[in-house]
């Protein structure tokens, strides 16, 4: 990539598909900055939670507030998905995912409308996506591991409820943008989503198709 250019991957997907690894793992590879921009909308959630209006919270919105204990919890991703179908909402945080995008050295966003609406214009763009049996296991041991106290029906529930949610939403629905790669993670370790998704990414720098 020259030196002092733009180049903007976008990754979107449903809950726990791998988005998150991924787009680290790609951003390191990459040596780009990475954004996940569902911290936007939990922090928002968290803030909601807290007894603030969804559209004063996104409009205060400041860096410290992704950094917040908790903002992983089940609870949260629910309040996420809540103030996300909000347009006025969304629209108050796109500016900062543009100008994210748009910085020297390159960015990697991850989102559910980043290739679709944020960055239509975007040089690469992911669409990762498992199975809801197989995000579900993930999500499970995940929260498990950080002590939340789920249940696998639960999790599964949770989750197809916020990707119904998500997709069903008139605002930037969760879509996968006709000019993205699919990675399905359903069968796959991570290393192999990792490996193939900074492979479609090579294969967009370099013009292939
Ligand atoms: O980690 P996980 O995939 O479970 O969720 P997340 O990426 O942290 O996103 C939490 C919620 O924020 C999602 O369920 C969406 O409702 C919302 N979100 C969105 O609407 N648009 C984005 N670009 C990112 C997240």
């Amino acid at each position: 990539m020259p030196a002092g250019s733009a180049f903007t991957v976008a990754i979107d997907g449903p809950a726990a598909a791998g988005k998150g690894t991924v787009s680290k793992e790609v951003a390191r590879h990459f040596g780009f900055a990475h954004l996940d921009t569902g911290l936007l909308y939990r922090a928002v959630g968290r803030r909601v939670l807290d007894g603030e209006d969804a559209l004063a919270a996104a409009q205060a919105l400041r860096p410290e507030d992704l950094h917040r204990d908790g903002l992983r919890s089940p609870e949260v991703a629910s309040a996420a998905s809540e103030v996300a179908v909000r347009g006025d909402v969304r629209r108050a945080l796109v500016a900062f995912q543009q100008g994210f995008a748009r910085q020297e050295g390159g960015a990697v966003l991850d989102g559910r409308d980043i290739g679709t609406v944020i960055c239509p214009g975007a040089e690469a763009k992911l669409y990762v996506t498992a199975s809801d049996e197989v995000r579900a296991r993930r999500r499970f041991i995940e929260l498990q591991a950080t002590g939340h106290d789920v249940t696998f029906d639960g999790v599964l529930a949770d989750l197809k409820a916020r990707d119904a949610r998500d997709s069903g939403r008139t605002d930037a629905p969760l879509a996968m943008a006709p000019d993205a790669v699919l990675i399905d993670t359903s069968e796959m370790s991570i290393d192999e989503a990792v490996a193939a998704s900074i492979a479609a990414v090579e294969a967009r720098m370099t013009g292939e198709r």
